[in-house]
């Protein structure tokens, strides 16, 4: 009889391979450096500026300044060391334990940001969706999204945010798609189509989906 209760990480999710993580972090901060040149986007700049000074020159990168410090990862289950709701019924899958340590390929289908978080979004297939839990879609108690709606890696968040924020700021994307607001499409431009959504929500859904290595695992801070 062992003592040892099993000792659950503060959150399991995919981690990015480095080679990986320095292309993801690399295509982002394309993406904010174009975006942040373009006219349709200096025209909506007012979200990102501050009211008192609204003449200053607008940089992205270091608007999104609160960078994740090591490899990207994709969260799954945040279970904050066994204390968030439901963190012991998820690592009891056998999926999960399986699962743990075994590489995964993850699709990007788009890049997002809003004016508290920088993102990318993630598809994920039907093997990968397996490990993924059935209570993080939702906003609002009463939404019902697709399954993964919020599968995301943080690229990158203001001052002030928390990286959880960029997971709720893709569901708020998802719902006005859902919505039948699809977003006007404002023009292509480098990497793909660029969607404004109002409100400072941009997203630009890539004409190439990125392909990105990853391993399955739990991070214990
Ligand atoms: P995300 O996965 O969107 O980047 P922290 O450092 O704040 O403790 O967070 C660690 C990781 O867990 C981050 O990657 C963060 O967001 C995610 N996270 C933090 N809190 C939550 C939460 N309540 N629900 C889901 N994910 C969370």
């Amino acid at each position: 009889p062992s003592l040892e209760k099993d000792f659950l990480p503060l959150y399991y999710g995919w981690f990015l391979s480095k080679k990986s993580s320095e292309n993801l972090r690399k295509t982002g901060q394309a993406f904010l450096d174009e975006l942040g040149s373009l006219k349709v986007f200096k025209k909506e700049s007012k979200y990102f500026l501050p009211a008192e000074d609204p003449k200053v020159k607008l940089d992205l990168s270091g608007y999104f300044a609160k960078r994740p410090p090591s490899v990207l990862h994709c969260t799954t289950k945040f279970t904050d060391f066994g204390k968030a709701l439901g963190a012991d019924e998820y690592a009891q899958q056998e999926v999960v334990k399986a699962s743990y340590g075994k590489a995964f390929n993850l699709t990007i289908s788009a890049l997002f940001l809003t004016t508290k978080t920088a993102g990318a979004r993630v598809e994920l297939s039907e093997q990968e969706l397996l490990l993924w839990p059935g209570d993080v879609d939702k906003i609002l108690p009463t939404d019902n999204l697709p399954k993964g709606s919020r599968a995301h890696i943080t690229l990158g968040c203001a001052s002030g945010i928390e990286p959880v924020q960029t997971g709720i700021d893709l569901l708020e994307f998802v719902k006005l798609e859902k919505a039948g607001t699809k977003g006007d499409e404002i023009e292509e431009i480098g990497g793909g189509k660029l969607q404004y959504f109002g409100n400072g929500m941009w997203m630009l859904l890539l004409s190439k989906k990125i392909e990105v290595k990853a391993i399955f695992s739990g991070y214990y801070g």
